[in-house]
């Protein structure tokens, strides 16, 4: 007898039959980005069909996603004025509070998750508060609380801290808990590198640090135990969701966390992944569609269950046309 494993790849049916991994909308998350103003629909050099949009745009933009099926956005604020403190994204009219507030009366049906960092905010651009032009881990702290909070009580239906601040799950779990918002969930980015993949995005949100680099709280792209080491601890501390950011470099860290853990893992397709086939699409040079598949399911593949992508609207799209 010959053992013929082709047989499961005959026709299309079988294959579908067997195939391991799939892609769906529950499972992808679309980041977009909001300004001050009206009518504003910024054009992103280095990101293209990606915007800056301001509220009463994003609501136009929002109601397609839906009309497309997609469930789950990532919101990032970029307010008109930063400061030391970045006070914008903790107050009460702060630009990503408007633009919650905003979405949630008209679309019932969106899932909202918040990015909570301090970089898209601060004068420096740093993803804390400053002492002596270092990060105070510990005061930082007790400012992620307050812009926590405030983007919950906005009506953010999930947090997501990303600035690698030792403490920040248990810090926000616990102020969340207090305020009996027992039922929001934190999705952390617990292994977070220090990656040259962000650039793209730093252009959209205008958060490139004015001095220095983010080496001494992101992580060293050499190592893969100390992406374990921050994913347990932020599960100890609460975490119902943990992160591995970028994604295709790191699809090793995936999967060795995939294999160590119970809780969802999710990974951030970044700017700069998302921009290397822009531009080889656009010079024809690859299928954008079917690269673009690909690099999603090799994600799914390695064990996240949940991508952050700024394909989501391609990608649905795609499926819509299908349909
Ligand atoms: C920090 C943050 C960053 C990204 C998401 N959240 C940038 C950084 O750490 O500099 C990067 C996302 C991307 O590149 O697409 N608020």
């Amino acid at each position: 007898m010959m053992i013929r494993p082709s047989r499961l790849r005959h026709t299309s049916h079988i294959r579908d039959l067997s195939k391991e991994n799939n892609l769906s909308l529950n499972d992808l998350v679309y980041p977009l980005f909001v300004v001050e103003g009206k009518n504003v629909k910024n054009t992103i050099e280095s990101m293209p069909n990606i915007y800056q949009f301001s509220i009463d745009k994003l609501l136009f933009e929002i109601d397609e996603l839906t009309k497309l099926n997609i469930k789950n956005i990532l919101l990032f604020g970029i307010p008109n004025t930063k400061d030391e403190l970045g006070s914008n994204s903790f107050d009460e009219n702060g630009i990503i509070q408007k633009t919650i507030i905003e979405i949630k009366k008209r679309f019932d049906n969106l899932f909202i998750m918040t990015d909570v960092c301090f970089c898209e905010y601060t004068s420096h651009g740093h993803c804390g508060i400053l002492k002596n032009n270092l990060i105070d881990n510990d005061l930082t702290l007790k400012y992620l609380q307050k812009q926590a909070l405030s983007h919950v009580e906005a009506g953010s239906d999930l947090i997501a801290p990303s600035g690698m601040i030792d403490g920040m799950v248990k810090a926000i779990r616990s102020i969340l808990d207090q305020n009996n918002l027992i039922n929001i969930p934190i999705m952390s980015y617990s292994a977070k590198y220090a990656s040259s993949f962000y650039g793209p995005f730093r252009d959209a949100v205008e958060s490139a640090p004015q001095f220095g680099d983010r080496k001494m709280y992101q992580m060293d792209p050499a190592n893969s135990n100390e992406a374990v080491k921050e994913v347990f601890i932020d599960i100890q501390e609460g975490a119902d969701i943990v992160m591995v950011k970028p994604a295709l470099s790191y699809l090793d860290i995936i999967f060795k966390i995939k294999d160590k853990i119970n809780i969802p893992l999710a990974c951030y397709n970044v700017s700069g992944e998302y921009s290397m086939v822009k531009a080889a699409a656009n010079n024809g040079w690859i299928n954008e569609d079917l690269v673009r598949d690909e690099l999603l399911l090799s994600l799914k593949r390695a064990g996240a269950d949940i991508i952050i992508s700024y394909f989501t609207k391609d990608y649905a799209k795609k499926i819509n046309k299908y349909d």
